[in-house]
């Protein structure tokens, strides 16, 4: 940290360190900014601050760069599992076979999930909207597992990682039954990909997988596990500060996964193509709708604070989609809706001057869609894919020798003092 800045300021002019990331990110650090000088910095959105360093995943939003602990997502959809990549994000490197086998047994003790954790779920309403249940059912196993809380013991840590990676898959499939109506049933092969076992424990233990199905769901979790300082990380990030549990902390991110503006924009994408659809819209039109801010819509799946280019995910996921629709002779017109807006979008000065492309969720619907999926199971599959993300993060903040509480600042601009009489 040779270099400095220097900040002039009314009544002092003070040097700040500066710092560079492993690919050239430059920073300053204000750490001492509001001792030395008594001011903060103002940053709604904190589209400027940067809480932690972090070794996880590396996002390059003008060339469209995505990798995890160095290695490109699209190479990792070839080679790898989502298995292999949850591992590597969340540990570091890619395991060996041993490595991958020895996880594999420890997450399989907490495949099945606590009878009272179903129970919960028959509790809630029929209607209930899934992300409630994974809410839920990730709060209720610091109830189960009170012996796996504490943050600062790192066998407990160990085994809270495993119990989170292996309560998920129930978590997530069996929100799906209970919306649905269906039966709790655990894979028959214990063996069985994440992939392949999630859509068992949805669709029974008859539905056959087939492979290039089991191979979409795949990459589509791999897509999915990580994105460094997104909404629900540093959820996850900013709970897990205060020393919360890791089960807390992941639900706190499960929940702020939930907004249209974040993961829950993959819903919302289907919702307004069906809205456009039924309507029966020009896609131009409707385009030239959300222009106007007093509209109250946006372009759902469209625009990223990071990306000022194409989404690198929605490029594998948009060629998945060719791919799955193609497989399954599945003819959905919200796939050509889809298609015309972007194309009217993209033709349009107010989305490039603007930087706005499709991003993640803009066609993963559609191919949720043609396995039959229904939308209100499309966030918690994100949030399924994104576990091993919110761990990687909570496991490095809380070995962060630079972790203290997450509390920010505020500049009070309310009444001043004044008094009663
Ligand atoms: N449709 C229409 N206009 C948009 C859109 C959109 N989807 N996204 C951004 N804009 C406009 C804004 O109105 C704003 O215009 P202005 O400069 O004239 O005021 C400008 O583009 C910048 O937008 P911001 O809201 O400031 O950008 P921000 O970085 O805060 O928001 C976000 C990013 C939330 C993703 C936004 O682009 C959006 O709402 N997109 C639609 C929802 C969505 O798809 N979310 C999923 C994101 S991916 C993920 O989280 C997994």
């Amino acid at each position: 940290m040779s270099e400095k800045a220097k900040l002039i300021l009314p009544e002092k002019t003070i040097e700040l360190p500066l710092f560079t990331g492993s690919e050239g990110e430059k920073a300053i650090d204000i750490m001492k900014l509001r001792q030395e000088t008594g001011y903060v910095t103002f940053d709604p959105g904190f589209g400027n601050t940067c809480p932690a360093q972090s070794k996880v995943t590396f996002l390059d939003g003008d060339n469209g760069i995505l990798r995890y602990r160095g290695y490109a997502i699209d190479e990792l959809c070839d080679k790898s599992s989502f298995e292999a990549v949850s591992w590597l994000v969340l540990f570091g490197e890619l395991p060996s076979a041993a490595q991958s086998a020895e996880f594999a047994a420890k997450v399989a003790k907490y495949s099945r999930l606590p009878d009272g954790i179903l129970k919960l779920y028959d509790t809630m309403p029929k209607e209930t909207h899934p992300m409630v249940l994974l809410s839920i059912g990730l709060s209720a196993l610091s109830a189960y597992y009170p012996d796996l809380c504490d943050p600062k013991n790192k066998e407990q840590v160990e085994e809270a990682t495993a119990c989170a990676i292996g309560s998920m898959l129930p978590l997530v499939s069996f929100a799906y039954c209970r919306n649905q109506g269906r039966a709790y049933v655990y894979p028959v092969d214990p063996k069985s990909s994440n992939a392949s076992a999630l859509l068992k424990m949805m669709f029974g233990n008859l539905f056959v997988v087939d492979k290039d199905v089991e191979d979409v769901m795949d990459d589509l979790l791999i897509l999915h596990a990580d994105h460094e300082f997104n909404c629900s990380t540093s959820a996850v990030r900013l709970v897990g500060s205060s020393q919360a549990n890791l089960f807390a902390s992941l639900a706190a991110g499960v929940n702020a996964l939930w907004g249209p503006l974040h993961g829950g924009a993959n819903q919302a994408v289907v919702e307004m193509l069906l809205a456009i659809s039924q309507e029966n819209v020009d896609p131009e039109v409707y385009v030239s709708r959300v222009k106007q801010k007093d509209s109250g819509s946006r372009l759902m799946g469209f625009g990223h604070r990071v990306y000022k280019n194409y989404d690198p995910r929605a490029t594998i996921i948009k060629k998945t989609c060719d791919k799955v629709m193609s497989k399954l002779g599945t003819d959905d017109p919200l796939l050509k809706i889809a298609q015309s807006l972007e194309k009217a979008a993209l033709a349009d000065p107010y989305f490039t001057s603007r930087k706005l492309y499709p991003n993640v969720d803009f066609y993963s619907g559609i191919v949720y869609r043609a396995l039959n999926i229904p939308v209100e199971m499309f966030t918690p599959l994100f949030a399924l894919g994104r576990l091993p993300g919110w761990i990687a993060h909570w496991r490095e903040q809380n070995s962060d020798a630079l972790n203290r509480i997450g509390r920010p600042r505020q500049i009070y601009q309310g009444a001043v003092k004044r008094s009663m009489t």
